[in-house]
Order: C-alpha cells, then structure tokens, then sequence
C-alpha cells in the first residue's frame, strides 16, 4: 500500500523547557526515530487542530528524540505553547535541504543570528561543536531585544562561552541593569569583525528584516553572495511541493530550501515578506 504523505508519526511530549517570555523548547519523542540533518524542518501536529513547521533546534545526532523551539505567532503556536509533557503530538517529516555542513569543512563559519532564529542555530552548532576542529573557526553574533529575550541562556553564557575554536558575542536591542555587553542591532557587532573572507561562509538566521540587513552588511564586508546561507520562512501548507503556497520565485522553499544562498534569491522582490 502506498503510505500517506501526510501522515505524521506519532509522538508525545516529554519536555517543555521556557526560552523567554513568548518562546518554549518541546522535547519531543516520536514513535520511531526521524532521523533529519541540521536546517531541515518537520510538520508537528497537534491533533485535531493543525500543523505548523519548524526547524529542529536539537542535534541531528540525536533522532530518537527531537527538541522543537517554538515562538508564539498565531493560532496554532499558542495551543502549542499550552500544552503539557504527556500531550500526544505528530511529526512529518524531515523536510528540505538543510545546511550543506560538509562544504564548510576548513573554514571559517560566520553566523549571525536573533530571535527564535537561533533555534536552526542551535543545532547547526551542536553539529558543528562535534567536529569543532574540522573548521578553522566558528563566530557567533547573535542578538535579542533585552537580556531577557535571549534563548538557551544556559549554554550561551555558560557551556557555550567555554568551547576553543568558538567565539560568540551577543547584543541587545535595549539593555537592563546588569547588562555589561554591547547594545545595538545584531549588525553593529558584524563590522568590527576581521574576517579571512576568502576562507569563509556566512550563516544568517532571524526575523526577515535582519536578515536582509545583516545580508547587506556581509556583502559589503566582502563575503560572496554563493557564500552567505539563509534559513528562509515562507508561509507553507503540504511541506512537499505541492500546494505552491511556498513559492519564492521559481523555488519551492519547502522543496528547493529552507537553505537558500543569498545568490540563488537575492533577484526576487520578495524575498524579506
Ligand atoms: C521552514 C520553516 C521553519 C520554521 N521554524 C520555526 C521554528 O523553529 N520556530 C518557530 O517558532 N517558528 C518557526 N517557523 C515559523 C512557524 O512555522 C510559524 O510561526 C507558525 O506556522 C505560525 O503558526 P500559527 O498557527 O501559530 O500562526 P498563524 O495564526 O497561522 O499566523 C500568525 C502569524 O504568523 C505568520 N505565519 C504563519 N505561518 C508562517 C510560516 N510558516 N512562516 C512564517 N510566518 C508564518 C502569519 O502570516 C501571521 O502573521 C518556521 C517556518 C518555516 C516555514
Ligand atoms: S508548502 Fe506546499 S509546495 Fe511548499
């Protein structure tokens, strides 16, 4: 019998971990291990109410469980951030291309990131952290709006800050009391930063309008365009390529990406909606 595209695996939650005020971690165990590979995105279903797809924040090494970071935008985030451990859940998927890890080998890896666009980071990093010394080294630049709004607290100012061959920086929009680090958008840390351009690739993950300018600032840092990667969100229904509800230009995002090079997009208008 052919299987059902559109059947997701059952799965539950084990896990629910608070990020900030509007963002939770799920851990989440399906039935049976969805092996995915970092950038990739999976349909989580709440049953009877719909689906919305996201990008695994965990590592790909781990696929007996999977850990979904999750802002509350609309109707069916918020159902999901009321949910408890024990909530049966479904997952379909892995879906997309995800980050091409291995053509980064030797060089270094620039990511800029904010908001819940640390969540494909995240397990972009824990892939990269497992194999630190295949790369000559990995920057981070990463921004929130306070202090407060930072995700995975505990291991960006902990275990992460500690790593050789990793160096992250973070800012904020607006600082409190006992912020000592810098304060500004995310790219008034980028221009500063001496880059072996010729040897490097550049990540960048975030709401769409730091994207498109932390894109601009990249470009003018030197960085080519077939070498800056965006983790692009189109709004999507079937995942697979079929309903079109993805397109951007002639890519399906759903199919072609989420990964795009800054190169492949960067002639369609409406590339930061
Ligand atoms: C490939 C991919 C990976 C994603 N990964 C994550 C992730 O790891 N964590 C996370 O929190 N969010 C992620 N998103 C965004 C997430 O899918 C949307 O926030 C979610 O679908 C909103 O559903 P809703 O029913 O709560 O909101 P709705 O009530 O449907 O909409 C609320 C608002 O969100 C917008 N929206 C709806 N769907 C999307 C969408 N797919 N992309 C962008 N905006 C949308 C709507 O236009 C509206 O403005 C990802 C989206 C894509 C396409
Ligand atoms: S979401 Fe249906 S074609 Fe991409």
């Amino acid at each position: 019998m052919v299987k059902n595209p559109y059947q997701p695996i059952n799965a539950h939650i084990v896990d629910v971990i608070d990020e900030s005020s509007t963002i939770k971690s799920f851990v989440v165990k399906p039935d049976e291990p969805i092996p995915f590979k970092t950038g990739q995105f999976v349909e989580l279903t709440l049953p009877g109410e719909g689906e919305a797809p996201f990008t695994p924040s965990s590592s790909p090494n781990q696929s007996d469980q999977m850990e979904i970071t999750i802002m509350k935008a609309g109707r069916v985030t918020s159902l999901l951030h009321d949910c408890k451990k024990g909530q049966p859940v479904g997952i379909r998927g892995p879906y997309g291309n995800g980050y091409p890890v291995d053509t980064f080998t030797g060089k270094e890896v620039y990511i800029v990131g904010g908001g819940v666009g640390l969540a494909p980071i995240r397990s972009l990093l824990l892939t990269l952290i497992d194999r630190i010394k295949d790369f000559k080294r990995v920057v981070c630049r990463f921004g929130a709006r306070t202090p407060e709004d930072f995700i995975y607290k505990d291991t960006l100012f902990g275990q992460w800050q500690k790593i050789g061959g990793l160096e992250i920086k973070l800012t904020v929009d607006k600082s409190n009391g006992q912020w000592d680090g810098n304060v500004g958008v995310v790219t008034t840390i980028l221009k500063s930063d001496d880059v072996d351009i010729q040897n490097a690739v550049a990540v960048v993950c975030g709401p769409p309008i730091m994207m498109k300018f932390a894109s601009m600032d990249l470009v003018e840092k030197g960085f080519k365009s077939e070498d800056i990667y965006l983790s692009m969100e189109k709004n999507m229904s079937c995942g697979i390529g079929k309903c079109g509800h993805c397109m951007l230009g002639k890519y399906y995002v759903c199919k072609d990406g989420p990964v795009f090079t800054l190169n492949q997009i960067k002639e369609y208008p409406d590339i930061w909606d």
